[in-house]
């Protein structure tokens, strides 16, 4: 069945029957199979998007609970970083309020933003974009960085002091419009403040009403049982993908154990796992991909084994790599909610069509044979920046 007609009962969309011809037009999927200068197919989708004639907006997408917590998010989220400053590119900020409030449209109610993306700007920019329907999403941001509250110059390093966490926290409500922060992450753990000082002012801030829940980023089992006795962790955002397993060894139990969500970051691999990055990919000197141990082309040669059987799942699912590894990541546990990053439409559309491609058991066992074969080729982080995770 093709995805955009497939409706999931486990996860995918809400069994909304539209008309045929609707839908159709709605999510139009055409693959096609361009192809790189080494000859390897590179996939892409073109897709049709189109306002829902009926006029629904926000509810499109089945639910899902980071957690026990029970803060209830959209089944895919969107990630806002690359609409300001990411991958080499400052794109239009006028194009892409649009693009947010589709989101919405389509049932993306889940938005994940921070201080560090700009700095600020990513912030104000969500915060313009999601006005009009304020509370009926979920916004998500991060402190954590050293950042300068009045300036938002980077003073280097990270900062969690307890008063720092309190001025950013004000900052945040008045760049994004808001009288609550529905989701506030420490960004990177902190090794000069205790876990339990930084968990006690995010809960500070929560009995003033100015957060509704607290997550980590990148942070060790230690951290997360250290913050979670003082105040418990709805979520944590860590790097989650087909070639990032890491965190499967003991991270995923903890959260199991705690009922904390997780909510993987760069699932689509920074667009690796798209198949639109091959070993010829040349990346801008402002893109940090070109600075990645793992997408150097020596790397990538190793890797792109992984991509080829996307594809291959993908071929034979009639739908497209990046979907297959979204799809991949919402059937190891029903509390991890994805949070792809694009600034285009026609993607934006094709990953919220992951939430509707349900993948049988023989797809998972047939996705982890060839996996396991697949040793995957240097680190996910230049080094000074590996070094800031799982503290
Ligand atoms: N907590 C943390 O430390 C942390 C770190 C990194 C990211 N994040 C969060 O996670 C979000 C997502 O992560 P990410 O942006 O690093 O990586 P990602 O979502 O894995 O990949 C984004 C990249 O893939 C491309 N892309 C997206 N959909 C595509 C599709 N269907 N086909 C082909 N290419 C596609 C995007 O390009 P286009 O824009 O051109 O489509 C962009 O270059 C961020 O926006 C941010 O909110 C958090």
């Amino acid at each position: 069945m093709h995805p955009a007609t497939a409706v999931s009962s486990r996860h995918g969309m809400r069994n909304v029957k539209l008309p045929s011809t609707d839908m159709g037009r709605r999510l139009r999927a055409t693959r096609v199979t361009p192809t790189s200068r080494t000859g390897r197919p590179l996939f892409r989708v073109l897709v049709t998007g189109r306002r829902r004639a009926d006029g629904v907006t926000g509810d499109a997408m089945r639910k899902r609970t980071l957690g026990r917590s029970g803060l209830e998010v959209s089944t895919i989220g969107l990630g806002c970083m690359g609409m300001t400053d990411a991958f080499g590119q400052r794109p239009d900020r006028a194009a892409m309020i649009p693009i947010i409030r589709a989101a919405f449209e389509r049932g993306v109610t889940f938005f994940d933003t921070a201080e560090n993306y700009g700095p600020f700007a990513n912030e104000e920019l969500l915060g313009e974009a999601v006005a009009p329907f304020r509370d009926q999403v979920v916004i998500a941001t991060k402190f954590g960085w050293n950042i300068d509250p009045a300036t938002g110059q980077r003073l280097g390093g990270l900062n969690s002091r307890p008063e720092h966490i309190k001025v950013a926290a004000e900052g945040m409500l008045r760049r994004l419009g808001s009288d609550r922060i529905d989701l506030l992450y420490q960004h990177r753990v902190d090794p000069d403040v205790p876990m339990e000082d930084v968990a006690g002012a995010v809960q500070a801030l929560i009995r003033q009403g100015k957060v509704r829940h607290f997550g980590l980023s990148e942070a060790s089992v230690s951290s997360i049982r250290r913050a979670h006795a003082v105040q418990s962790v709805t979520a944590l955002q860590s790097e989650y993908s087909l070639w990032t397993r890491e965190l499967e060894a003991e991270i995923l139990p903890t959260l199991e154990e705690l009922g904390i969500g997780l909510v993987p970051y760069s699932p689509l691999g920074k667009g690796f796992l798209t198949g639109m990055i091959d070993a010829t990919t040349t990346f801008a000197a402002t893109d940090l991909r070109g600075r990645i141990p793992r997408f150097a082309p020596e790397a990538l040669t190793v890797n792109l084994g992984l991509v080829d059987l996307l594809a291959r799942i993908a071929q034979r699912k009639r739908t497209t790599p990046a979907q297959i590894a979204l799809a991949w990541l919402l059937a190891q546990k029903p509390w991890i909610v994805p949070i792809p990053g694009t600034t285009k439409l026609a993607r934006l559309e094709e990953n919220i069509g992951a939430a509707s491609v349900e993948l049988t058991t023989d797809d998972l066992q047939d996705i982890e044979r060839t996996a396991a074969t697949i040793t995957v080729q240097g680190e996910r982080y230049p080094e000074e920046l590996m070094k800031l995770s799982g503290r």
